[in-house]
């Protein structure tokens, strides 16, 4: 029997043609994922990446709740058009606090990967009351009301304690301090300020929305967006090392 009669048996039988796909696509899949468990270059070595600080948390979770990510992507491919568009590629390391992950996979609007210091907060307010105030044929819808929302903090410390449990490494006194650090990061004038820049090294205090007395979604947002690509130092990355 030839190699093309015996391949006539599974064309003639569709139960075990599938049974063969099915084997045929384990082996293709284990072969492509499994060794991404234990390649070191999987999640690079980086410094500067640290875990969310509360008030990022919580624009994050706007972000998400608004489907943000329904058209901008947050996942800059090693490809030199996006490259020279959004800034370096976007690294594993990058999203490893991410649970979950934004990559995304639509871009209506651009990638925002890297959008961190881009634009002003002023900006950025401007923008998400009314896209077209600033960019006149934008299609992005206005989300007005993200100013007018105090963001519930309620939570907000069982939320980071949540993120630490699925592998974060927030330390007790991030847990413990939560309310007070969320509350501190949008208002420069608070006495705690000292504290909360211990505890968050590379984080920004700053007042995002224009509004010190109270913390909205806005702040939230604006806090998030603005952290968006700039925690990893690429002055002291090396893309070749990583890979040896
Ligand atoms: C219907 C699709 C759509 C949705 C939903 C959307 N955007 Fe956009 N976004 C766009 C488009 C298109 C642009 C480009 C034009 C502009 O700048 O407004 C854009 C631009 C941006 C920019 C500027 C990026 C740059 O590099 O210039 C930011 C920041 C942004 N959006 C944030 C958000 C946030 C935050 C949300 C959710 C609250 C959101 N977008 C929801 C379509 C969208």
């Amino acid at each position: 029997m030839s190699i093309w009669q015996r391949h006539q048996f599974f064309e003639k039988h569709t139960v075990w043609l599938m049974v063969g796909i099915l084997i045929v696509v384990a082996i293709g899949g284990l072969v492509e994922i499994a060794p991404l468990f234990w390649l070191k270059s999987t999640i690079e070595k980086v410094q500067g990446m640290r875990p969310y600080t509360p008030l990022e948390l919580a624009g994050r979770d706007v972000y998400i709740r608004e489907g943000c990510y329904l058209c901008h992507s947050q996942q800059i491919r090693p490809m030199r058009d996006e490259i020279e568009r959004y800034g370096h590629y976007s690294l594993a390391a990058e999203s490893m606090y991410d649970h979950p992950f934004q990559w995304g996979s639509k871009r209506t609007g651009p990638d925002l990967a890297r959008v961190g210091g881009k634009y002003s907060d002023e900006w950025h307010r401007a923008h998400l009351m009314d896209p077209r105030s600033v960019v006149p044929a934008s299609v992005m819808p206005g989300y007005p009301f993200l100013a007018g929302e105090r963001v519930d903090d309620k939570l907000i410390a069982e939320h980071v304690a949540t993120n630490a449990e699925l592998g974060v490494p927030y330390t007790e006194a991030q847990i413990k301090n939560a309310r007070i650090d969320f509350r501190t990061q949008a208002n420069p004038n608070s006495d705690d300020v000292d504290a909360f820049l211990e505890r968050w090294p590379n984080a920004v205090v700053r007042d995002f929305d224009g509004d010190p007395n109270r913390v909205t979604e806005l702040d939230a947002v604006i806090a998030y967006l603005q952290m968006l690509g700039t925690l990893v130092d690429f002055s002291v990355y090396d893309d070749q090392a990583n890979y040896r």
